[in-house]
């Protein structure tokens, strides 16, 4: 079985990209499960049912979130009532939504979705690992398929995460830092990791935003208005094959689509 997960969608360049692209990679690369971050997907900050909508009338089965989800207020009650779109599981009790979606892919093979963020040098959440053991322990032993989305900032809290899920999930992948990162590799227990599998949207700024605006911030220290930056669209994903029977990674591929 073929997952693609896109990375961090940002703005309307990087919902463009995808818009074009995916139905041709997935019909070309033979893909039976999409899955996609879309936290930054409304203007860089969160993401709207509108949006949500557009994400998955292109093509993506489940949409993961992190630290913007709730940007846009009016996605509190669209996410209750929306299972496709999760948000980490390790947010405070009482956030409306859930971090885990179980479904079947387009091959019948049923599959889960854990979303999951840091705590270092990010809001001090419940224990990722935890969560992922708590949430783990509610996934029907059938769903052999299980995709994680660590949304950290740091490297060592998405290493530490892919060795402490290694052997009991398909995937692991990072998200969030927006720099794709060159560590694929399906570790001893059968889990695919990336540290990061980098952003969708404008690469010629900083992390998908326009970069005077970043510049003025390092330089003066004031805070400035952050617009979505133009050029170089790519869309940063993994392609991860995973035996269906057992939930082990085959392989993982780093692939990154260009506009031009
Ligand atoms: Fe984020």
């Amino acid at each position: 079985m073929k997952i693609l997960f896109i990375g961090d969608i940002v703005g309307s360049p990087g919902r463009g990209i995808v818009a074009d692209r995916l139905a041709d990679i997935v019909e070309t690369r033979q893909i039976d499960l999409v899955i996609a971050n879309g936290e930054n997907s409304a203007a860089g900050f969160g993401i709207t049912p509108r949006i949500a909508d557009e994400l998955f009338a292109a093509g993506i089965e489940v949409l993961t979130g992190g630290n913007h989800i709730w940007d846009k207020k009016e996605i509190l009650e669209y996410i209750s009532k929306q299972p496709r779109l999760v948000r980490p599981a390790n947010f405070a009790e009482g956030n409306p939504g859930s971090g885990l979606y179980v479904g079947a892919a387009r091959n019948g093979v049923p599959y889960a979705v854990l979303d999951l963020q840091g705590r270092v040098f990010m809001a001090s959440n419940d224990c990722p690992f935890r969560a992922a053991d708590r949430e783990l322990a509610r996934i029907s032993p059938e769903v052999r398929v299980i995709f994680v989305d660590i949304h950290a900032e740091t490297t060592s809290e998405k290493e530490a995460m892919g060795w402490y899920l290694d052997g009991r999930v398909s995937a692991v992948i990072g998200t969030h830092t927006h720099v794709a990162t060159a560590d694929e590799q399906v570790l001893p227990g059968g889990t695919a990791f990336q540290t990061d599998v980098g952003m969708t949207g404008p690469h010629n700024g900083v992390i998908g935003m326009d970069k005077t605006a970043i510049l003025h911030r390092f330089l003066n220290g004031q805070p400035a208005r952050f617009e979505v930056a133009t050029g170089d669209i790519q869309m940063n994903t993994v392609l991860i094959d995973v035996d269906e029977t057992t939930g082990r990674a085959r392989g993982i591929e780093r692939l990154r689509f260009r506009t031009d």
